[in-house]
């Protein structure tokens, strides 16, 4: 009796295990089949061997198409996709990339791709994860443009304001000269007129550059120096620097290969960060040198300085932390996105005495 006690225990548990098992698996397939996320599992070769029917959809290839293939044949031959495997074989690679579909249509993918190996460690399959990011793509690229032309919609009120000057001094003066009989008179009117004339002129130049190339981005060569006094002469312009002491410190620099609005862009904003963390007003530091095959302008201020927890945030896009209305948090995102453009990297530190400086470096050009 006893034995047969054993025996069925043994029975027993057998049995439910073979049911927890069964049941695991069902619900594995489950979330396999069911993911809206893509999954496509590979063997050690790299050859699809299972992918679930996300993957189909969003490749747009069926099972039958896709067993056997190599993963690659969904990445966008545009993709770097030797460092992609080279990271998936280290420690996964994660991140946003170009896929392709079967018609040959690319789109933005989220990417996870990890090897699964076996307990001597060995690599037996590779997991890919994929889920399409298209659309959120769209909105991020909407909106930095649209922060681009809010910043030309805030030059230009500071433009019209700006001409609005040697506009009514013209006038008042030409008012003058209709009643003026003494060509002696007339003749010094005329000369304040050309004069301010050019400064309406000066003003023009100016803010056509910054939108002309704001919308083209096309790059040549540009002296990092001239997009940063350009930059300056801008924000001045717009009557941003009261209160603010601003001591400039130009050394030689090379010329870079990038276009000068773009640079511009980059001085504009983090000018207007350091300003912006200086409401009770500061000293404004803008100090370039070449250091090495490196240009590096150091923008620096005596504000309140980004607190500890904020550090790792603020290159994302819409972090911010001021109010709705005053800040959009795209000024550092953008910041980044141009100096990577160009290979050159960008940091902040704090200051000893308080405030932040952030540093640009740009390679120079060799030819
Ligand atoms: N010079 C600076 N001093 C202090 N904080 C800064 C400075 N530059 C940037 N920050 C912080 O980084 C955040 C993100 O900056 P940014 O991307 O330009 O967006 P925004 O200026 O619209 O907030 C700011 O809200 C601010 O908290
Ligand atoms: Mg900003």
């Amino acid at each position: 009796v006893e034995l047969f006690v054993d025996y069925a225990v043994a029975f027993i548990e057998e049995s439910e295990f073979e049911n927890y098992l069964s049941k695991s698996r069902n619900v594995l397939s489950e979330v396999f089949n069911l993911s809206p996320a893509a999954i496509v599992v590979s063997d050690q070769d790299d050859r699809i061997v299972h992918l679930n029917p996300a993957a189909e959809e969003m490749f747009g290839y069926s099972q039958e198409e896709l067993l056997g293939k190599e993963t690659s044949f969904l990445f966008s031959p545009t993709e770097n996709l030797e460092k992609i495997l080279q990271e998936r074989d280290r420690d996964g690679f994660k991140g946003e990339v170009m896929l392709r579909r079967k018609n040959g249509k690319e789109f933005w993918g989220y990417v996870v791709d990890v090897p699964v190996k076996n307990h001597a460690g060995e690599v037996e399959n590779y997991l890919l994860m994929a889920l399409d990011i298209t659309e959120a793509k769209n909105l991020q690229y909407y909106l930095i443009r649209a922060e681009k032309l809010a910043g030309i919609g805030i030059l230009a009120s500071g433009i019209a304001h700006e001409l609005n000057n040697p506009l009514y001094g013209i006038l008042g003066l030409a008012e003058a000269i209709v009643d003026e009989n003494d060509v002696e008179t007339i003749h010094q009117y005329a000369n304040e007129i050309i004069e301010y004339a050019r400064e309406a002129a000066e003003i023009v130049k100016d803010l056509a550059g910054y939108s002309y190339s704001s919308q083209m981005g096309t790059a040549s060569t540009v002296n990092p120096n001239t997009a940063l006094k350009n930059a300056l002469k801008m924000i001045s312009r717009l009557g941003k620097l009261k209160n603010i002491k601003v001591v400039e410190d130009y050394g030689e620099l090379e010329e870079i290969n990038a276009s000068s609005s773009e640079l511009q862009q980059v001085f504009v904003n983090l000018i207007t960060n350091a300003i912006d963390a200086m409401p009770n007003g500061g000293t404004l530091t803008l100090k370039t040198r070449q250091v090495g095959d490196f240009d590096e302008i150091r923008i620096s201020d005596t504000g309140t300085g980004i607190p500890e927890k904020y550090k790792t945030h603020i290159f994302e896009p819409f972090f911010t932390t001021k109010p709705v209305g005053e800040g959009t948090g795209l000024g550092l995102y953008i910041c980044y996105r141009i100096v990577n453009k160009y290979k050159g990297s960008i940091d902040f530190e704090d200051n000893p005495e308080g405030g932040t400086t952030f540093i640009v470096r740009f390679p120079v050009k060799r030819d």
